[in-house]
């Protein structure tokens, strides 16, 4: 079987971690499975605007529109083009309403913890509103100054001073909803035993906490013979629990075996995606994926490292493992452990790049290209 998959070179450092990377997916899919990745690249960034004028041409708009699955590598953003972000974009155009980022420990590699082999989670991240959803506006403004006074004489918000920065952090039951869903969703496929609610809804109580509760009425309405809650746990069936996010982090810290798929509003699961990845190593070996109901779009979560780009010293991990998850998402998971193991071997032989050298003690540092060989040998 031929699966299409279209793929974005990305700026910097993009071009060298495709080299090194795109190789060993192919090999870990290897010829057993029966599919075959038919890659199509569609232009994006840099490349794209000095080719076409535009960081994102309507030609790949129409491809992705039609794709399901995507790959790409970090974008900077082009000076000039009034495009503020080309990933965020990305994710509105796409409604990829779902970041979805992986959290599990590379033996031999030395981390900020005692203990990192106990994370193994998956952070499911509400993409699309929260504070992130774009509407603020500057202290003193007139925008700002016109919501002020609303707010004040017409809802009696009067702690709210006039020469304020505001800002709107909308959380709606249909987000929340289609969020907590695939995480649900995600952990009942693989028989995982948890997943957690993470808001803060102990403060904000109409919008973190109302996440809370349209996570739990949904677990009730739509998976409840498959789910249990804390409080009434029943064997063989997926826990659903809630923390609030600051007492999360600390049991990430100190208990993260208890926890397997978080499903988090926007602003914390940004935060708590990025301190679990540092827990097991940092971001040179985190991927990620933003998801909508038809299109799984995979992305090294790093960004476009220009103060090494061009120089064969990036390292391509974080994209093999986009790769490792576009494979699971296939249907072949075997494929995609193959790629950890084969990272876990490089590490194991103090082959790595030098981002990861000061991790492993007595590692030899090689470049990017030398490590994808190296990673390949070891499939
Ligand atoms: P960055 O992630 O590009 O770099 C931060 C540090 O990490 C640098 O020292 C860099 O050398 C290092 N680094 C990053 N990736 C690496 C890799 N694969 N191997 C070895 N070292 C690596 O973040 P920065 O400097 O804040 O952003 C640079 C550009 O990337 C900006 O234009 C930003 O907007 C964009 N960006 C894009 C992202 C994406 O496409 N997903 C994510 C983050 C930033």
């Amino acid at each position: 079987m031929r699966k299409t998959v279209y793929w974005i070179e990305g700026d910097g450092v993009g071009p060298e971690i495709w080299r090194a990377a795109r190789p060993v997916i192919d090999a870990a899919l290897g010829l057993e499975s029966g599919l075959i990745l038919e890659w199509i690249e569609v232009p994006a960034g840099e490349k794209a605007a000095a080719e076409t004028g535009s960081p994102l041409p309507e030609a790949t708009l129409r491809a992705l529109s039609q794709a399901d699955v995507a790959v790409k590598g970090p974008l900077g953003t082009s000076v000039g083009t009034g495009i503020r972000s080309l990933n965020v974009l990305l994710r509105q155009t796409f409604d990829l309403y779902a970041g979805i980022r992986p959290v599990r420990s590379f033996r031999g590699l030395e981390t900020p913890v005692r203990h990192p082999e106990r994370v193994d989670m998956v952070v499911f991240r509400e993409n699309t509103e929260d504070v992130y959803a774009g509407i603020e506006y500057a202290a003193g403004s007139p925008e700002a100054r016109k919501l002020i006074e609303f707010l004040r004489d017409e809802l009696g918000a009067t702690s709210l001073r006039e020469d304020a920065a505001v800002g709107i952090k909308p959380m709606s039951e249909y987000a929340s909803v289609r969020l907590v869903r695939r995480a649900l969703r995600y952990a009942l496929e693989r028989g995982l035993d948890s997943l957690t609610l993470v808001h803060k809804g102990n403060i904000m109580k109409f919008t973190e906490g109302a996440f809370r509760h349209w996570g739990y009425e949904l677990a009730a309405r739509e998976f409840a013979g498959q789910t249990c809650t804390e409080k009434k746990p029943e064997a063989g069936k997926l826990v659903v629990k809630d923390r609030i996010a600051d007492a999360m982090f600390q049991e990430a810290l100190l208990r993260p075996e208890q926890y397997r798929v978080l499903a988090a509003t926007n602003l914390n699961g940004d935060y708590l995606s990025d301190a679990l990845a540092a827990q097991v190593g940092g971001l040179g070996l985190a991927p990620g994926a933003n998801m909508s109901d038809s299109l799984a779009f995979f992305e090294a979560v790093h960004g476009t490292a220009p103060d090494i780009a061009g120089w064969d010293r990036a390292n391509p991990g974080s994209l093999m493992l986009c790769g490792a998850m576009l494979l699971e998402h296939l249907g072949v998971p075997a494929a995609a452990e193959r790629i950890r193991a084969a990272l876990e071997k490089s590490i194991a032989a103090k082959t790595v790049t030098e981002d990861l050298a000061p991790q492993v003690p007595g590692a030899r540092t090689v470049g990017c290209a030398a490590f994808g060989d190296i990673v390949g040998a070891k499939l």
